[in-house]
């Protein structure tokens, strides 16, 4: 619990809904606004701040709405403008803020601006709000650099220009949908600021940034630096790369937080920035820049003591240096859920394109065990915490979805080597039975594996040692301690321990056992949660549990 003068954003637990499979409320397979507002009283019960709403703009989903043809309406397939604006009242309402998030990298390819710039040519003021380049080559049939798309295949496509004749490459650093806009463009700009201001003013309390590190792009776009095959460096091995982390992406947000700072009830953003190093991050979260940043970092991190603990130290050195909270995060519409990942051999984190191609065995009740102490550590930690959709019931990564199912575009630009995303992205378990388990009245867009009624909030809301259960008490103390949230932490394991101690005053100790052993608890007065039952009074192997001292 924070002190009251203490901004909200800086302590608060926010819950992601990945909108098409949070839950139908209208029959057509794909979650929605009225399936969110039907659900309000659920997010409320499990105690968590605000909520944090992938994209629900008109958009031909070709990546699963972040391909966005109007940044200010929704899709039909999720509801209305107005039905968006009962929603955020509702919210409200609950005692729920909400946060909503815009893809300023790229637009559809439907959006009017990308079949204007086609229809005007080369040139025009219409083509400049994106990025088309003439071929290399004698008859420009190769694309203009060597930049590939991070989902697989080059970043460029060829257009047919109105005369029939093949014309000039638009740069997309993600799927052939996604044309990149041209941030050097004032219009570009402009769009954006005033786009902010039309959903602040609709009441939002907060705008997550997609890419955030990639709307600027080099000079001249040159070529990636290559190795001696000529396939191009990881970022990582790269001094000034030419499309990420580029300095002058923060000239756009301190543009972007004097636009925030005009409105009453000061909305906040957050930035996904996949960036190389804590310092780089901190320098998005500048006191004249935006608020948050998610922390990569933390969700790449290992299940291994020593690493864990140099990660939060490192981030809250970071973090405090520019006068940021840290935040924490597990799991996203993006990474392999965590309850699989902590189930491996490998416990870090791939995303995306470049999960490893055979990342061996899961064993999913060792990945749930050390999910559940994950959940009650990262809750703990000062600052704010991140809940994927479904993290609260345990949900494992699907591995299984029929290739013929697959809707994430890596699927098909990998060239069918990577599965993509879809397994961390189906449809939520609300009832022990039914066609979707609750999540609508029929099927649902991705198929749920057989098993999940078990899952289901159904079934875990009256299981009191079920993970949901879990959640809700770790939020419930959460909010009610005044320890938890913002504020600070002292270290009492050694660096080289398996188990993590931490003290939060006032009276608050957590417990982490990431050893093999059963470990005694330290002196305490009381046992407030304890993420796995003691053993014969030890605490046993990957289990975690807050204190009273
Ligand atoms: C990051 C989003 O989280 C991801 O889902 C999307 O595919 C890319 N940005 C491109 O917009």
């Amino acid at each position: 619990m924070s002190d009251p003068q203490t901004p909200w954003w800086r302590s608060a637990a926010i819950y992601q809904i990945y909108i098409r499979s949070f839950a139908d409320g209208t029959g057509t397979g794909v979650g929605d606004i009225r399936g969110m507002r039907s659900r309000l009283d659920y997010l409320r019960d499990l105690g968590v701040d605000a909520v944090w709403i992938t994209p629900w703009y008109p958009s031909p989903m070709r990546d699963g709405g972040y391909d966005v043809s109007d940044y200010r309406d929704i899709a039909e397939l999720f509801g209305t403008l107005a039905e968006a604006e009962r929603f955020i009242a509702d919210a409200h309402a609950h005692g729920l803020r909400v946060i909503i998030d815009i893809v300023p990298n790229h637009t559809s390819l439907r959006h009017e601006w990308f079949a204007a710039a086609r229809a005007a040519g080369p040139g025009s003021p219409e083509r400049d709000r994106y990025i088309f380049r003439p071929g290399r080559g004698p008859s420009g049939d190769s694309p203009p650099n060597n930049w590939n798309s991070v989902f697989g295949g080059p970043a460029w496509t060829r257009i047919t220009e109105r005369d029939g004749t093949p014309g000039e490459w638009y740069l997309h650093l993600f799927d052939s949908s996604q044309p990149d806009l041209n941030w050097n463009n004032e219009e570009v700009r402009a769009e954006f600021d005033d786009i902010l201001r039309f959903w602040f003013g609709r009441g939002v309390d907060g705008i997550r940034i997609d890419v955030a590190n990639g709307l600027v792009k080099a000079a001249g776009l040159p070529d990636l630096p290559t190795d001696a095959d000529g396939s191009p460096l990881e970022p990582s091995e790269i001094a000034d790369h030419p499309y990420l982390d580029r300095d002058g992406v923060h000239e756009i947000y301190r543009r972007w937080r004097k636009i925030a700072d005009e409105f009453d009830h000061r909305p906040v953003f957050v930035a996904e920035a996949w960036v190389e190093s804590l310092e780089r991050l901190a320098a998005y979260v500048r006191p004249d820049e935006l608020h948050t940043a998610f922390n990569f970092g933390y969700l790449r991190t290992p299940w291994s003591a020593p690493e864990l603990r140099e990660t939060i130290d490192a981030t809250i050195a970071a973090m405090s240096a520019v006068g940021a909270p840290a935040t924490w995060v597990l799991s996203n519409h993006d990474v392999e859920r965590h309850v699989t990942r902590y189930g491996r051999a490998e416990t870090a984190a791939g995303i995306g394109a470049s999960r490893p191609d055979d990342p061996g065995p899961v064993d999913v009740e060792l990945g749930l065990r050390r999910a559940r102490a994950a959940a009650l550590l990262m809750l703990a930690l000062p600052g704010s915490a991140y809940v994927y959709q479904g993290e609260e019931l345990g949900l494992p990564e699907v591995l299984d979805i029929p290739e013929n199912m697959l809707q994430d575009p890596v699927w098909v630009r990998s060239g069918h080597t990577q599965r993509g995303r879809d397994g961390c992205r189906v449809p939520l378990p609300w009832l022990a039975s039914g066609p979707s388990f609750g999540f609508g009245v029929g099927r649902a867009w991705l198929p749920q594996p057989a098993d999940w009624g078990r899952l289901s909030v159904q079934v875990q809301r009256d299981d009191p040692r079920s993970t949901l259960a879990l959640y809700r008490e770790a939020l419930r103390l959460r909010r009610e301690l005044p320890a938890l949230g913002n504020g600070a932490m002292t270290w009492l394991s050694q660096t080289d321990d398996d188990l993590l101690v931490f003290t939060r005053e006032p009276e608050f100790m957590c417990v982490v056992n990431l050893g093999t052993a059963a470990v005694p608890l330290p002196d305490h007065w009381r046992m407030l949660l304890i993420s796995n039952p003691l053993d014969e009074g030890l605490l046993p192997p990957d289990t975690a549990t807050w204190l009273v001292v």
